[in-house]
């Protein structure tokens, strides 16, 4: 292992963003060691890996963030250069119904790693990095007009981004106090393969194929701004490298949606790939009952990114849409294995004997 440039931990691999940051990883450079560090929870799922499983520069690790023990030991074990720090709960509506699992997730895992990092780096923070990933909901909410800027104020409103946001500051609390050399992004909603069937687009996509109600919530009025989750990973990617030590970037695209209209997108873009009659899906809307204190728009400004470091989105969303839908339409059994817990069996058969 000595003989690689870089040993990198990345956290939360086996999840949405996480594997895609993972696989741009191991494939682009043979000369870092990866290891994915994953509890695997109902959001992991090592089947997103598959192509990227037997490189011999990547391995995976089963662990809890926010087991001090086990943490330390693979610190111990690989000697870390850089942390890439994605292991979180994501879901909002799930942080409505169990705050706590985030606070313990979000907030004490990511203090837990930090502290791991600071441990064993203190000696010489020479070549090493924390990069932690987060969101724009940390900024809050906004009205018609605006954007969050990197130096907007945080005012998280729900669990999910408070927890964020208390992550973020013990980050940064982390570097002012400590030198710990840090990095942060936030990113605005992503969209793209192996997303967890639970969130807005591949929920309406998986409900349309079966012909299920779509719910949409409140008058569907609510703003998310979205962006093709490989163009994430490439600014994760270019921010590893050239951020600066210390600093925080904002990922986003200027492409803002409402609900609504993403949704009516998706069931004509469907009727279309499935031969139905146009309309068929959309008569599936059903308006439900909205999320409590559901925040009305996001919208990110990159132009940070985009002109120190260079980043732009790669792709339109229309196009991104249809090459979602395309996946999920051609990966069925992936869904299936998701939402029934057979990918733990896979892990068993993969791992068990190991
Ligand atoms: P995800 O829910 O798909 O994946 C999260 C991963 O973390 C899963 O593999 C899960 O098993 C793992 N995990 C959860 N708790 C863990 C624990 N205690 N220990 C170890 N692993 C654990 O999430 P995602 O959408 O891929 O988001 C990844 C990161 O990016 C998160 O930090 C999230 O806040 C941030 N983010 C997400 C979005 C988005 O639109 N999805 C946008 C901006 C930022
Ligand atoms: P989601 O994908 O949960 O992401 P976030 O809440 O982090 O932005 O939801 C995106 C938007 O879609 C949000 O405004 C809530 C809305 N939504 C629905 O209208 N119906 C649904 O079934 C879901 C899951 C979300």
């Amino acid at each position: 292992m000595s003989d690689f440039a870089k040993k990198i931990m990345i956290t939360g691999g086996a999840g949405f963003i996480g594997s895609h940051v993972v696989r741009r990883f191991a494939e682009n450079y043979p000369q870092y060691f990866i290891v994915n560090v994953d509890a695997l929870t109902y959001a992991g799922n090592l089947e997103n890996l598959r192509d990227v499983e037997h490189f011999s520069n990547y391995r995976f690790e089963k662990a809890d963030i926010v087991d001090e023990k086990g943490i330390t030991a693979l610190f111990e074990k690989f000697r870390f250069d850089a942390v890439i720090h994605l292991a979180a709960e994501s879901h909002v509506d799930r942080s409505i119904l169990n705050p706590l699992a985030f606070v313990r997730t979000n907030v004490l895992g990511t203090a837990s790693l930090l502290n791991i990092a600071l441990k064993f780096w203190k000696a010489s923070f020479a070549s090493k990095l924390f990069y932690h990933v987060s969101t724009d909901e940390v900024y809050g909410s906004l009205g018609q007009t605006g954007f969050f800027t990197e130096q907007t104020p945080y005012d998280p409103r729900s669990p999910y981004s408070a927890s964020k946001a208390s992550s973020d500051h013990f980050v940064m609390a982390y570097h002012h106090t400590y030198g710990l050399p840090v990095v942060l992004s936030n990113c605005s909603n992503n969209y793209g393969s192996n997303h967890f069937p639970e969130k807005l687009i591949p929920l309406m996509i998986n409900n349309i194929i079966h012909q299920k109600p779509l719910p949409v919530y409140g008058k569907g009025e609510n703003v998310r701004d979205w962006l093709w989750v490989d163009d994430h990973a490439a600014a994760i990617d270019i921010i590893f490298h050239r951020g600066k030590i210390g600093e925080k970037y904002n990922i986003g695209g200027f492409n803002e949606w409402k609900n609504i209209d993403i949704v009516h997108l998706l069931c004509s873009i469907m009727d279309r790939k499935l031969d139905r009659e146009p309309g068929t899906s959309a008569k599936l809307i059903q308006y439900v009952v909205d999320r409590p204190g559901h925040d009305m728009r996001y919208a990110i400004d990159p132009t940070k990114l985009n002109e120190e470091l260079g980043w732009k989105p790669s792709l339109q969303f229309e196009e991104g849409l249809e090459k979602t839908v395309d996946w999920y339409l051609n990966n069925e059994d992936w869904v299936k294995h998701v939402t029934s817990g057979d990918y733990q069996k896979y892990y068993n058969l993969l791992y068990g004997k190991r």
